[in-house]
């Protein structure tokens, strides 16, 4: 149900609207073989999958691209799509077009108090035990234009570095649409992205600039963003030793299946031990995947226990 207070959810209809409108000039619209071929390039190069009944959102996202390549059907764009130089080409602009990238600073506060008073703790006593590197690593996966990494790095930077002066806090921030990862790095933010940012963090570190607002360059500075695809396995060689992933609000889209393997990437990707947190409407429920349930406070983290899996097997082994 559409909410007055969310212009996003507005805009989507709207544009869905026009699109609509814009789509039934098109001659035809998208039959059948159309709306298969581009759903299947869709899914084998980003896990995306639009159901049968999303046909309609399908034609609405990416209508504007037609009309920018100067394409008057659905049908002689599907057939570029099967030639694989304009395929490799186009995939950007159609990611581009495709995907959401609703975002907004201090989305899941809940998650935030739970790496302050849980799992940094943890961590740190882990990596003393264990570990002669005294770093702690965060990954936005799908970070969009980078309000997520960008939060982490406020309260690393005010709540948690300060406690732990021998530690090093590392954030890397990754999407698949660079055009949005370079929106990210130019740090500017609409009203609709800060407005949840806690005052005493909004005024410390944003400046107004024109219509919108620029964030202090040392919290710029903390993040390293790349474009990375997570449904494409070469791309999983950039992430390694990671200690807390964010992978929110994007696995809604996948199927089952893609589901099932990027969770397993993600468990790679993280030290012996790990965490996982997902938007607050996802769920790993009925999806098969090796993490455990945490729940701390308000939030549930999902748990790598690389190290206790392996002394459990083997304790088994010996008896
Ligand atoms: C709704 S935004 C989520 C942003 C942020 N994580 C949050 O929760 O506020 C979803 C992001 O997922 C990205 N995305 C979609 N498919 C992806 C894929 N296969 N690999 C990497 N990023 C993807 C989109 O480009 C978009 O920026």
């Amino acid at each position: 149900m559409y909410k007055k207070s969310d212009p996003h959810l507005l805009q989507e209809v709207v544009s869905i609207f026009r699109a609509r409108s814009t789509t039934n000039q098109l001659i035809g619209g998208m039959n059948e073989i159309e709306f298969e071929t581009i759903r299947e390039k869709i899914y084998n190069w980003t896990g995306i999958y639009f159901l049968d009944e999303k046909k309609y959102l399908l034609e609405a996202r990416i209508v504007k691209r037609l009309t920018m390549l100067q394409y008057t059907t659905f049908k002689e764009y599907a057939k570029q799509l099967e030639n694989e130089t304009f395929l490799e080409t186009e995939l950007p602009f159609l990611y581009t077009a495709i995907t959401i990238n609703e975002t907004y600073f201090f989305r899941c506060m809940e998650h935030l108090d739970s790496i302050q008073n849980f799992i940094i703790p943890e961590l740190v006593r882990e990596k003393n035990l264990h570990s002669k590197e005294k770093k702690i690593k965060f990954w936005s996966a799908a970070c969009s234009s980078g309000e997520e990494a960008y939060t982490l790095a406020i309260i690393i930077k005010e709540e948690i570095a300060p406690h732990y002066p021998d530690f090093e806090f590392e954030i890397i921030a990754s999407d698949i649409d660079t055009s949005i990862l370079s929106k990210a790095k130019t740090g500017l933010f609409t009203e609709y992205s800060i407005r949840h940012i806690p005052a005493v963090y909004f005024q410390k570190y944003f400046s107004k600039q024109g219509s919108q607002y620029k964030i202090d360059d040392e919290i710029v500075q903390m993040v390293r963003f790349f474009s990375m695809n997570l449904y494409n396995e070469i791309e999983w060689k950039e992430v390694r030793n990671i200690d807390c992933v964010f992978c929110c609000n994007v696995m809604i889209y996948f199927d089952q299946e893609s589901k099932k393997k990027v969770l397993l990437r993600i468990y790679d990707s993280l030290e012996q031990v790990g965490y996982l947190f997902v938007g607050y409407s996802e769920s790993l429920f009925g999806i098969e995947n090796p993490f455990s349930r945490n729940y701390m406070l308000k939030s549930l983290g999902y748990k790598k226990e690389e190290r206790n899996r392996l002394k459990k097997q083997r304790a088994e082994e010996f008896v």
